[in-house]
């Protein structure tokens, strides 16, 4: 079939230019946004005396109909058609003759198509929010479960200080938090609405930008149409927010990859989110966190093949940008399957607390605590500093730990040692007297929880 489009062509493209060309398999998702922008057209060309009320009704009701028809499955998405802008209007002008062709009046495929992925991409931000949301909530939830369970804290991967599992899922509780404001604030800078930058330059039309806009909910409009037809920066910015989120779920991922292994066994996640090994009968493998871990790569990609097709465009649209889709929307798709899995293993995941104050047993993490022992005694830091750390090289030396060497061996190291060191590096204790804001104290912990609820 000949393309609306034809004109000084005869339209009539060879088969595989079309299927190159098209991008309705993955642009008809926009559908809704397409017909009701088109309905905001529709009554902005009446307001402005452009078509008469008549056929601004006329148009309403039949893009009304054609969105019931494809939303109860009447009316099958021709995949045929180039694009979802094409096929609405196709279909408009085929139920209603002449009134059909006048829909595109003051307008392009260009402003369109941006105005459709803002609507589009505004709704997914508010789902993903809405998901991050649930998944801080899990969190919180947990966290409150776990605030007096005691781990090793890491760095280098080598255990450092006591702190709480709470404390340590509260981490996470914070990044969230951010990933949330970066949506939002993604969100406010895309919220201006395109249509009405019609090809590239404007129209000689009497239209009302702001009229569309207000009706369709945007908090103002692009003020200079060649940068609203070939702008996309809010795409590779919520690319960017999806990203930043997918790391923090992937860093968390890879503990609680570590965290069932045998190796550790601080955590076992449910069988719900376990999987079995073919040949291994005594497998359990944490394949939702390993998926989340490998589809971050998937997104970073969809963002760097995005800011990579865009670099190069000269003004105003290009073909080329017709790319922006699949990226865009396969980085909000996995960003919301990854957080609706995370959010069911984190909620059916429990903590081994024996495990983990076990190993928090053994690796002289309350080291700083016997050194600050000593400097609130009267001793500088360094000094301190030093006689715990050869304190800790006996105990390596003889197979013990700081709490199992008797006092008087602390005594031959400083007279400033007393009975009361057992009760400065017991494990609890270090815990407990981490109260600066942020620290891993219950009650530090707590006003953590209470903080992030309160944002909830
Ligand atoms: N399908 C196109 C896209 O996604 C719509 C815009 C087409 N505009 C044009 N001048 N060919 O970008």
């Amino acid at each position: 079939m000949a393309k609306m489009w034809a004109g000084v062509t005869d339209g009539m493209t060879a088969k595989i230019a079309d299927d190159f060309n098209s991008s309705i398999h993955f642009d008809s998702r926009m559908y809704r946004q397409d017909i009701t922008g088109s309905m905001a057209h529709a009554a902005m060309l009446a307001a402005k005396g452009i078509i008469s009320p008549e056929d601004a009704d006329c148009l309403v009701a039949g893009l009304e109909a054609i969105l019931g028809d494809i939303e109860s499955g009447a009316l099958p998405i021709d995949m045929e058609c180039e694009d979802i802008h094409m096929f609405v209007e196709q279909v408009l002008t085929q139920r209603l003759g002449d009134v059909g062709k006048k829909l595109h009046t003051a307008r392009s495929r260009n402003d369109q198509v941006a105005l459709d992925i803002r609507m589009y991409l505004r709704q997914e931000i508010d789902d993903i929010t809405d998901l991050v949301r649930k998944l801080l909530a899990v969190l919180v939830d947990k966290a409150e479960e776990y605030k007096s369970a005691i781990m090793p804290g890491y760095t280098h991967l080598q255990r450092a200080q006591p702190i709480t599992f709470g404390h340590h899922l509260m981490a996470y509780a914070m990044m969230l938090l951010r990933d949330v404001d970066r949506l939002s604030d993604c969100r406010k800078r895309m919220n201006f609405s395109p249509i009405g930058c019609c090809a590239l330059a404007g129209t000689t039309y009497d239209t009302d930008r702001y009229f569309e806009a207000e009706k369709l909910g945007f908090e103002g409009i692009c003020l200079n149409s060649l940068d609203g037809v070939s702008d996309r920066d809010f795409c590779v910015e919520l690319m960017s927010a999806i990203s930043v989120l997918m790391m923090h779920l992937s860093r968390f991922s890879e503990e609680i990859i570590l965290w069932s292994s045998w190796e550790f066994k601080f955590v076992e996640l449910s069988d719900a989110y376990t999987t079995g090994s073919s040949i291994m009968p005594q497998k359990r493998n944490p394949d939702m966190a390993e998926l989340v871990r490998g589809k971050t790569g998937r997104v970073y990609g969809d963002l760097m093949a995005l800011l990579t097709t865009l670099k190069g465009l000269p003004l105003a649209y290009n073909k080329d940008m017709q790319e922006d889709k699949e990226a865009v929307f396969d980085a909000c798709d996995t960003v919301k399957m990854c957080l609706e899995v995370f959010c069911g293993m984190i909620k059916t995941m429990s903590a081994n607390t024996q495990n983990m104050k076990l190993a928090a047993q053994k690796g002289f993490i309350n080291a700083t605590d016997l050194a600050d022992y000593l400097v609130k005694k009267g001793l500088p830091f360094r000094s301190a500093y030093k006689i715990s750390g050869q304190l800790v090289a006996l105990c390596i030396q003889t197979g013990t730990v700081l709490e199992d060497l008797p006092l008087d061996t602390y005594k031959t190291y400083s007279d400033l040692f007393d009975s009361d060191l057992f009760e400065a590096i017991d494990l609890s204790n270090c815990v407990e007297k981490r109260i600066s804001v942020g620290g891993t104290s219950v009650a530090s912990v707590e006003s953590q929880i209470a903080y992030v609820k309160a944002i909830l």
